[in-house]
């Protein structure tokens, strides 16, 4: 297959070049002059390769081509429905800039203006639209500065989502929502911070969806700054922590995205936003909380808070009537130690949802690898003198045994866990090299897809 765009004539050729990526085993680009056009070929390597994965690779490689060379129109001839759809996503992925914060634009910012697919379904084209943009949202949350992102800004960002699908209801409470739900865990998290909190409830009906079909719940973590708290982080890990709000961002952004498709389910979505922060009456370490299930939580570092904001909406999810749970949080730096940038690791406790789980990562393009939840994680957990522990010091498993905690949460509603510390920020994707990535955005998206 040939990709042709009609672009002016560029000053250089190029020899082939490899397009970097493990998914796209051998693909290669290579620019020739044709007359007074450049045509762009596609050599697409290995065909066992040619999922939507692969298909962002060499959409990125063609993207970075195409800038080279100002390009500012492509035509896609399409194989089929899969391939229009994820370079369309990709293509909306790679030229992805975020100029809110500049005071002058950048001349590199001006990118590609159109793309036309040819031999597509248009309504796949339109749905890849949809998800790239949701993606793209979700990083514009991430990436944004946490004086602007805060949770005040994810409550109003909530409304909004609500304001534009007659299907959404918004609720957004603050601190006193939070204490008279009981929620402990949360709300001692919130206490060291000057910056109000937000507890964000979202509902999606469809019209489509009988009034009884299984209630499907998302929760995400929205930790608009994560300075450790008086477990203070070191500098260096702090650049980062403006992200630890990235589970909220795919958890909001996926759900408009499934309003505005309109997809036949129920969908309950929830968002536990708060800074870490330090003030005087910041949790100490030594202190024991009362999360909204009544499990009394002893606190051994005070850096161990997402999990503290996650158990009460994990709780919370339950009391709402969710059949299925989803979480997905920036939680552990040991998930990015054990999986790097690469893979999402995730955490099932029933098997029909890991299976549907694993089919959403394929279909939304997004590397997932299951991790194991077991019991003798769960153990690291206990408590000295209270119920549990919030960090199991030096015990290894950091990852393993923080989903352990959050099962305590769930009881017996299947549910599962992703931990994004690795994948969300500066992950080296091939649409995303720095800053927010948007994971799990899609792969959310089509988990909530009729398959
Ligand atoms: N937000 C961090 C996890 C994180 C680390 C996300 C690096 C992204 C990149 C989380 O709140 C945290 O600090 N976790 C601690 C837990 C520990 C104290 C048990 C960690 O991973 O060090
Ligand atoms: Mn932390
Ligand atoms: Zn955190």
């Amino acid at each position: 297959m040939n990709v042709t765009s009609t672009v002016e004539p560029a000053a250089t050729t190029d020899a082939d070049t490899l397009v970097a990526g493990s998914d796209a085993k051998r693909a290669k680009l290579s620019v020739r002059r044709d007359g007074d056009r450049q045509l762009i070929t596609v050599g697409l390597g290995d065909p066992e390769t040619r999922n939507r994965r692969a298909w962002y690779e060499i959409t990125a490689a063609v993207a970075g081509r195409l800038a080279e060379l100002d390009a500012t129109h492509l035509a896609w001839d399409a194989e089929d429905d899969l391939q229009a759809a994820a370079v369309a996503e990709g293509m909306l992925l790679a030229s992805y800039r975020l100029t809110a914060y500049k005071s002058e634009q950048d001349d590199e910012t001006s990118g590609l203006g159109t793309l036309t697919i040819a031999g597509a379904d248009e309504r796949a084209v339109q749905r890849a639209v949809i998800v790239a943009q949701a993606v793209n949202r979700a990083r514009d949350l991430q990436n944004g500065p946490p004086n602007v992102i805060t949770p005040t800004y994810l409550g109003e960002r909530a409304r909004a989502i609500a304001a534009d699908h007659a299907t959404v209801t918004a609720e957004v409470g603050g601190l006193d929502r939070i204490l008279e739900l009981g929620m402990g865990a949360f709300a001692s998290v919130t206490q060291g911070s000057d910056t109000p909190p937000a507890l964000v409830v979202l509902r999606y009906e469809s019209p489509d969806a009988p009034a009884d079909a299984p209630l499907l719940a998302f929760v995400g973590k929205g930790v608009t700054f994560d300075s450790g708290g008086l477990s203070i982080k070191p500098a260096g890990s702090m650049v980062t922590m403006k992200s630890d709000m990235s589970g909220s961002a795919a958890v909001l952004e996926a759900t408009a995205a499934i309003a505005e498709l309109g997809l036949p389910i129920r969908l309950l979505t929830i968002v536990g936003s708060t800074e870490n922060t330090i003030n005087g009456s910041a949790l100490k370490v030594g202190d024991v909380v009362t999360a909204a299930n009544g499990l009394t939580i002893e606190i051994d570092n005070t850096d161990a808070e997402g999990r503290l904001v996650l158990a009460d909406c994990l709780h919370h999810a339950v009391q709402l009537g969710a059949d299925r749970i989803v979480d997905v949080a920036t939680l552990t730096g040991a998930m990015a130690v054990a999986l790097g940038t690469a893979y999402v690791g995730y955490y099932a406790s029933d098997e029909s949802l890991a299976e549907d789980v694993a089919a959403a990562g394929v279909a939304g393009g997004e590397h997932l690898w299951r991790m194991p939840l077991d019991q003798r994680y769960g153990e690291l957990m206990k408590g000295t003198i209270a119920d549990l522990t919030n960090a199991a010091i030096g015990k290894g498993g950091g990852a393993c045994s923080a989903a352990g905690f959050l099962q305590r949460f769930v009881g017996d509603v299947p549910w599962a866990h992703f931990d994004i510390a690795g994948t969300a920020f500066n992950a080296d994707e091939p649409f995303a090299k720095k800053g927010g990535t948007g994971a799990m955005t899609r792969t959310l998206i089509a988990l909530a897809s009729p398959t």
